[in-house]
């Protein structure tokens, strides 16, 4: 099957079916917002379609031998969830920023269920119902927290799907009014690429990158001024009854009402006890370590470990008024991690909050080696969640409960929070 490829790609250049026409009808949702078809053998990834519809499709790549990339560019037979997409540069061709802008709310809470479900079976081997649950305001405006690219001449915009191209940009639906006006209401000569946040007192936070994405200035603008200003101190933001300080763009949960709602679900599936030691992985400005510290009272003990030293400095000053959590500057990787649970002992609950790629075996290996009586999964990519999963069920842990929040709508972007005990 390679080689009958590779022959084809190099007659035509290496296109293959690249701008073929075609109709199919598409199977299931997959991973990564697209479906799945099939045409002549092969499987088609197709974007801007729903299961069950019938489409005629444009193939828009096809590198690889099993399978290549479409975009549904006629709709012959809608399914029941289509709507009429309510941000105009979303498309075939489009911005790049949203999967399902064509699909109503309620059918984007059933995708994400469906994806969640199909990878926790396929990687780790399990097969339960999973619920996706909508977060207060909408599907529109909840981007607090966004980076905007800017063309060669100084337009910003948000880039066309698997592309470097820059789609030039007024407005961006999903995102915050006072957030995109910041970015999108001006030009940024010489700049590759703006950073924007707005905090909890709609302080709007903008950071100029350079093209090789380092941080060149940061400006603030306050409610109701006219000119940005250098910042003084951090942005707040509040969340589970407390007030946290953030570095202006640096990592918050992007909706507004996210990082509540998984507090929540964090808290109420580690129900911690007073004199509990809990460790909070990757724990960012301190927030879940900051929500179970008063759980585990003055006699317990809250580690949080994070690698950036910017955050680090947020976490110490938010939780500055708990004196059981403390602030551990460096990696979760296997070494250091065993290094720390040597020094604590074993923990009665872990918290990991991973970025995209998840803890991996290794760091997950060394948490199940550690005995706690419950780990508390923060994931954004349900694939690596799975594969985590997988491996902490080889250790001894099995899947308790998971909770499932649509943080990110009309992206096919979900968070879950699961919570394993020992088998
Ligand atoms: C998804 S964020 C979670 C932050 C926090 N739990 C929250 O909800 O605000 C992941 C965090 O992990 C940190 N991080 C990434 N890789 C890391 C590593 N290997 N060791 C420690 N921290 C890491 C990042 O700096 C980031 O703050």
């Amino acid at each position: 099957m390679a080689e009958r490829r590779r022959s084809r790609t190099s007659a035509d250049g290496g296109a293959g079916w690249v701008g073929n026409r075609f109709e199919v009808t598409v199977g299931p949702v997959a991973h990564g917002g697209h479906c799945v078809a099939r045409h002549e053998g092969r499987v088609v990834f197709v974007r801007h379609t729903l299961p069950g519809e019938r489409v005629v499709v444009e193939v828009t790549e096809d590198r690889h031998a099993g399978f290549c990339r479409a975009d549904a560019v006629e709709v012959l037979e809608a399914a029941p969830d289509r709507i009429e997409r309510p941000c105009p540069y979303s498309g075939p061709g489009k911005c790049g920023g949203c999967d399902w802008q064509h699909v109503s709310h309620a059918g984007q809470l059933t995708l994400k269920a469906a994806v969640v479900r199909e990878q926790l079976s396929r990687l780790a081997g399990l097969d339960l119902p999973v619920t996706v649950e909508a977060l207060p305001g909408g599907p529109l405006r909840w981007r607090s927290r966004a980076r905007f690219a800017v063309e060669r001449t100084g337009g910003p915009g948000l880039r066309r799907h698997r592309s470097h191209d820059v789609v030039l940009l007024d407005d961006c639906p999903i995102t915050v009014e006072p957030a995109a006006a910041a970015v999108l209401g001006q030009r940024w000569p010489g700049a590759g690429a703006v950073d924007v946040a707005v905090d909890s007192a709609g302080v709007v936070t903008t950071t100029r990158l350079d093209r090789r994405g380092q941080a060149t200035s940061t400006r603030v603008l306050r409610p109701g001024a006219d000119v940005p200003e250098e910042p003084v101190g951090r942005a707040q933001r509040s969340a589970g009854g407390r007030d946290w300080e953030v570095e202006g763009t640096g990592f918050w949960q992007v909706h507004p009402a996210a990082a509540d709602a998984l507090v929540g679900a964090v808290s109420d599936f580690a129900v911690v006890r007073p004199g509990e030691t809990v460790l909070d992985l990757y724990a960012g400005a301190g927030l879940f370590g900051g929500a179970l510290a008063p759980g585990v009272g003055a006699q317990g003990r809250v580690v949080c470990v994070e690698s950036d030293a910017a955050a680090c400095a947020a976490a110490d000053a938010n939780l500055a008024d708990l004196p059981q959590a403390e602030v551990w500057q460096g990696d979760v990787d296997a070494p250091g991690l065993t290094e720390l649970l040597d020094e604590l002992g074993r923990p009665d609950v872990v918290v990991l909050d991973p970025p995209r790629a998840g803890a991996g075996r290794e760091v997950s290996r060394v948490i199940a080696g550690a005995g706690p009586r419950a780990v508390v999964y923060v994931a954004c990519d349900p694939a690596a969640l799975a594969r985590d999963v997988a491996v902490l069920a080889g250790a001894g842990y099995r899947l308790e409960a998971l909770r499932a929040f649509d943080c990110f709508p009309m992206t096919a972007h979900v968070e879950c929070v699961a919570l394993l005990v020992r088998a």
